[in-house]
């Protein structure tokens, strides 16, 4: 549990808004979000960093809502974007395009105009053919790119594979040991500003020692680049550390990490860059889902959601566990159970094998921790509309994105 999501006698609320009284109105699976906990999530960044100078920008793939974008930016936040649908979203969400950085392996032509055009603030690159697009774009368009390769440093996240991305066998960035010559051949190219250096090992890192390991390399990288001559003037570390989801898991010290990087770079002239998501948005959302049926096959007991795979992907492909809360707690204890949606897949299940309270059909569910990688992920499989989702701000809240309709589902298709 969360300061956020917590019980007053025995009902769960989401700052001053008991739970069930949004679900009587929206129908569930709903995500929830709560203001203070996003604003909590991004001000602690702020707060470590203050007097270094630094840049946030908020990771857009791990909730995309437009009012979230909103609240961060009107933050100060800049936005951490991986496609053009990221791109149009900060800037329908009011989003400043001068704090908007530009990662991923695979922009396309047209992203890379998109993001010229509107003036970004730099490219986070990944390959030397990538370089030398944004090159020629940029001299077309007579624009200046600004562009920090990103790094491969080489550094063992120990998160879970399909969330690690440092490693040389991984398909992200450029291997540390090759860079440097990456940067000289780049400075031949017209229309770039080869001014910073960005690297990202992965996510839900709960020890930060990797971190800093890498924050290490690229800052000696830094002074390498600079010594040839590069005038490098920011250093972008990627996504935050991670954060519990299992008890058993404790909170990494955020303050102490960022502390530990800025003792690093004290008196080098370098801009910090960080682009947390799920630090800032994870618990500040939970998923809330109606049991339909229990049921029992053998040995086992089944608890049959409302909520699917579709609407929260994580438990089905990374194992994830979210705590599962009641929004009114029983008298009937709890039972083992797994609890799963109704998507033809045995890979959907929201929590397997777990001691879980003992709810019946028709009580509504709490799946915490969800609002990272919860709604971004979401689909239309077995052709189930989205879920809606509401914004709490201390004891009013209001929905900021309605449920789909069946109309929805074929929106475009003949
Ligand atoms: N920057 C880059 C370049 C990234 O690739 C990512 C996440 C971030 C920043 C944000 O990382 P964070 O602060 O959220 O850890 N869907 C998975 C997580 C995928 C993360 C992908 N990249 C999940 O549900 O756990």
């Amino acid at each position: 549990m969360t300061a956020t999501f917590h019980y007053r006698e025995n009902v769960l609320y989401c700052e001053d808004v008991e739970l069930s009284r949004i679900t009587a109105e929206t129908g569930t699976p709903c995500y929830v979000y709560s203001t203070d906990a996003l604003r909590e999530g991004y001000l602690a960044y702020e707060r470590a960093l203050e007097g270094a100078p630094h840049r946030v920008c908020f990771a857009v793939k791990a909730n995309s809502n437009l009012s979230v974008l909103r609240l961060l930016g009107e933050l100060g936040a800049g936005f951490d974007i991986v496609s053009g649908g990221e791109l149009f979203r900060v800037l329908k969400a009011g989003g400043d395009p001068s704090k908007v950085v530009f990662a991923g392996v695979g922009k396309t032509r047209e992203e890379i105009e998109f993001a010229l055009g509107q003036g970004i603030f730099g490219f986070n690159c990944e390959s030397e053919a990538e370089l030398a697009l944004i090159s020629s774009l940029a001299v077309r368009l007579r624009k200046t790119a600004s562009v920090s390769v990103r790094v491969n440093p080489d550094v063992d996240a120990q998160t879970h594979p399909y969330i690690s991305t440092g490693l040389r066998e991984h398909k992200f960035g450029i291997d540390i040991a090759e860079v440097e010559q990456v940067y000289e051949r780049a400075r031949l190219l017209p229309n770039l500003a080869l001014n910073g250096v960005s690297c990202h090992i992965g996510s839900q890192l709960l020890d930060a020692a990797p971190l800093i390991e890498s924050a290490r390399k690229m800052i000696s990288l830094a002074e390498r680049l600079r010594t040839r001559g590069f005038d490098i003037h920011h250093l972008d570390l990627g996504g935050s550390i991670g954060v519990p989801y299992q008890p058993g898991e404790v909170q990494p010290d955020l303050a102490g990490y960022l502390t530990a990087v800025r003792l690093l770079i004290e008196g080098k002239d370098l801009t910090l860059m960080f682009e947390p998501g799920r630090w800032v948005a994870a618990r500040a959302g939970a998923l809330l889902t109606r049991v339909l049926y229990r049921k029992r096959n053998g040995e086992k007991e089944f608890m049959v959601v409302d909520a699917a795979m579709n609407d929260l992907i994580r438990p089905a492909l990374y194992q994830a566990w979210h705590e599962i809360q009641p929004l009114r707690k029983n008298q009937f204890g709890t039972v083992l159970a797994d609890v799963v949606g109704p998507i033809c897949e045995s890979g959907d299940f929201m929590a397997r094998d777990r001691e879980v309270v003992n709810a019946l059909p028709g009580d509504t569910l709490a799946l915490l921790n969800a609002g990272a990688y919860g709604f971004t992920q979401a689909s239309n499989y077995n052709a189930r509309p989205r879920a809606c989702e509401v914004l709490v701000d201390g004891a009013a809240w209001r929905i900021v994105r309605r449920r789909e309709t069946f109309e929805d589902l074929i929106r475009g298709e003949e």
